[in-house]
């Protein structure tokens, strides 16, 4: 299978990232053949700082492979440096209807954060994601719950296309992890885990034992002291179990029976334990590829040749569906 999927660098990539998306993509690249780009043109449409960005995309490619992608066995890039993206995302607008893209969740989210800069791009952000994974022919999109609306209106894009010019786009489904599609802020567990919330809501990949200490004693959980997996009545209790059991690979039952009469606390402290252990070799593997930026910034030029190779005999085929030279 073709497999695709991206992630913005608008902060760090956080333990959510990791569960719903970056663990399955480590999983896929055995035995499908993947790409994995970082979604720099996505990140401008909300407020961020120029003299920054560079630094932001850096950082998201060192935690990806320190996270397990490899880039031999798969394309990993930044997204604007393969300009067929734009392009192919220009196209697509003339098929996608405006009401569809004011319908997408997100949007509507992200004009309530971001009231003083409602721009034309957050609209439009749905069209560039769906060209992102038309563009490579894409079977399946692993992504967290958040996205499922995205690769939907992907399909419906898809489907138009097909249906005014000829088949050119096969419909990808997503791919959502069984469990970990959609991890909890700490701070407030009725939200989801994000990056470009407060740092107290997420636990980085790279977070210091200390701050993994700080977070996960200072996580909101529920009242009672029952330890039980109840993601409606209890929240709080119901996130740490998940990500416990997704860390540990040990099930939910087996935890609640483990803890039921240990108390909070005591779970808190061993999934401290737990997630300072677990996240360890990713410290290291940062902190040995922070010196290698040269490496870094080589093997994304790589990825961006090896993406375009694919990129470009999409656009031909359909700027020529479309009547274009
Ligand atoms: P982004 O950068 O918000 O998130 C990257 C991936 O992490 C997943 N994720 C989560 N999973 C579980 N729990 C959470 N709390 C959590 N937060 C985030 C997301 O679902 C996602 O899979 N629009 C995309 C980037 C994108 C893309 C694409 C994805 C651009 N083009 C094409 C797939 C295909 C985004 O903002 O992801």
């Amino acid at each position: 299978m073709r497999i695709l999927s991206g992630i913005q660098p608008t902060g760090s990539i956080h333990i959510g990232n990791y569960l719903g998306a970056i663990k399955q993509w480590v999983e896929l690249q055995e035995k499908n053949e993947c790409v994995f780009f970082i979604a720099d043109l996505h990140s401008l449409t909300i407020p961020y700082q120029p003299e920054n960005l560079q630094k932001n995309i850096i950082e998201a490619a060192i935690a990806h492979f320190a996270a397990g992608i490899d880039p031999q066995k798969t394309v990993f890039f930044v997204q604007s440096e393969v300009k067929e993206h734009t392009e192919l995302c220009w196209l697509l607008n003339s098929v996608c209807p405006v009401g569809d893209l004011e319908r997408m969740i997100q949007y509507k989210e992200k004009t309530r954060q971001f009231k003083q800069n409602i721009n034309a791009g957050l609209l439009i952000y749905p069209v560039l994601q769906a060209a992102d994974i038309l563009l490579y022919k894409t079977d399946a999109v692993p992504v967290g719950k958040d996205q499922v609306q995205h690769i939907e209106l992907t399909r419906a894009i898809a489907r138009k296309f097909n249906q005014r010019f000829g088949k050119t786009f096969q419909e990808p489904k997503a791919l959502l992890p069984k469990m970990g599609a959609k991890i909890m802020a700490l701070n407030n567990p009725r939200q989801k885990m994000s990056k470009s919330s407060s740092p107290q809501n997420y636990i980085s990949l790279f977070e210091s034992p200390e701050e993994i200490k700080k977070k996960i004693m200072s996580a909101v959980t529920d009242t009672g002291k029952k330890i039980k997996y109840e993601p409606k009545r209890k929240p709080g209790i119901s996130n740490l179990l998940t990500i416990y059991s997704l860390f540990s690979g040990k099930s939910i039952k087996e935890l609640e029976k483990t803890f039921q009469s240990k108390g909070y606390g005591f779970l808190k402290k061993s999934l401290t334990e737990l997630l300072t252990n677990f996240l360890e070799p990713f410290r290291r593997k940062r902190k040995e590829l922070l010196i290698r930026e040269v490496f870094v910034r080589e093997t994304l030029k790589i990825g961006a040749k090896r993406a375009r190779n694919i990129a470009q005999f999409t656009i031909q085929e359909t700027r020529s569906k479309m009547g274009l030279i």
